[in-house]
């Protein structure tokens, strides 16, 4: 598959105007991606878990308009009120997507968009909910093209997600989704995420994260400035290829299920992803003191009752903390007793892996569909 495959051809059965609705999930990586050329194409491969609870309600109306200029038209409402400051975002988006969506200034959008998490929880909602729109739109190219294939769609739907925002292109489907080309992973691509094939150990089925809110504010510093970073970054080519060889790690490790070495690897690329930020020009720290306190009682916990938690960490300070289902009510009791209160108003979420975007609207979808005379 290149780029060319998904400037759409047969684009026949013309909608004038119609609305779907799609729930989609954020997701949490376990090798990540730090550092992307142009056009957000990764330097690195990542593997994430889909998350199931933390998602993004997108509702997307679309309407032809009844003259056609030459400029996107939409308005977008978050939670219920309209959001002028989201524009600029999409109105990016919708440029780096047009060519192969040629149908974007043809109309009039409405996005309503709603997330399962706190707004201001620290929790990036890029993922979520650029994938949501993403999604949204394939189901209005599928409109027009109603023979297109399942695995066409999800592969579009991703590839358009990652032009909004990289992480976004591995929230489509679950519950292991690899992005960027690697030479163990069959199909990977850096232009698109693909679910991971191979045998998965049973231990990693509906693996839990639950998810410690230590700073709801705002990033100190966008992943877009700290992606750039990256590209005079003294370490970068080291990272890139300790990237490649733990995702190849990860890969035995999934199949085999030695959870010794997952938390060793889920850390250490944590500790990396930060380290990264603390060593570029300038340099940032997103980590807060109790990012640390926590990691520190993780350790401790674990050295002590020799149980499978880790901590991961997004671009932020929350700690997402990862284990396996059959350990969960030891690991809540101990986060309920000695984590929360590292917590902003001892906040957290539980999640766990989940199995991608959903659908919500058929229905509404079918009944809206008109055909164009
Ligand atoms: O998707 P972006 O451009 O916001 O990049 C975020 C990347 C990390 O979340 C920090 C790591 C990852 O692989 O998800």
């Amino acid at each position: 598959m290149t780029e060319t495959n998904f400037i759409p051809e047969n684009l026949s059965n013309i909608q004038e105007k119609g609305a779907c609705t799609w729930k989609s999930p954020s997701n949490i990586a376990l090798v990540k991606y730090w550092g992307k050329s142009d056009p957000q194409l990764p330097k690195n491969p990542s593997i994430s878990f889909t998350l199931d609870a933390c998602h993004t309600i997108t509702t997307l109306k679309f309407q032809e308009k009844k003259v056609q200029d030459q400029q996107f038209s939409f308005d977008v409402f978050f939670e219920g009120k309209k959001k002028e400051a989201f524009k600029p975002k999409i109105v990016s988006f919708f440029e780096r997507i047009e060519v192969y969506m040629p149908f974007l200034k043809e109309y009039h959008f409405e996005i309503h968009s709603e997330n399962s998490f706190p707004h201001s929880s620290g929790i990036a909602s890029s993922a979520s909910g650029l994938s949501a729109i993403a999604l949204c739109l394939m189901s209005m190219e599928k409109l027009m093209n109603p023979s297109m294939e399942q695995a066409y769609f999800n592969q579009k739907a991703s590839f358009l997600a990652r032009l909004g925002s990289g992480s976004a292109a591995r929230s489509i489907e679950g519950e292991l989704v690899v992005w960027g080309v690697h030479p163990e992973v069959v199909g990977s691509s850096d232009l698109y995420g693909v679910t991971l094939e191979q045998d998965v150990h049973p231990v990693f089925k509906k693996y839990q994260d639950t998810i410690l809110l230590v700073d709801k504010g705002e990033k100190v510093v966008s992943s877009t400035v700290g992606h750039q970073l990256m590209h005079q970054h003294p370490f970068a080519k080291q990272r890139f290829e300790q990237a490649r060889q733990n995702l190849a790690v990860m890969l035995t490790v999934l199949k085999n299920g030695d959870l010794d070495r997952f938390v060793e690897i889920v850390e250490s690329e944590a500790l990396t992803l930060h380290a990264m930020m603390m060593t570029s020009m300038p340099y940032f720290i997103l980590m807060k003191p109790n990012t640390l306190e926590i990691i520190q009682k993780i350790g401790a916990f674990r050295a002590r009752t020799q149980l499978h938690v880790c901590f991961t960490l997004d671009a932020g300070a929350n700690v997402h903390v990862l284990y396996p289902a059959n350990e969960k009510k030891e690991v809540l009791e101990f986060i309920e007793n000695e984590l929360v209160v590292f917590c902003q108003k001892n906040h957290y979420i539980c999640d766990s892996a989940g199995n991608g975007a959903k659908l919500l609207n058929e229905d509404a979808l079918n009944a809206t569909k008109l055909e164009k005379q």
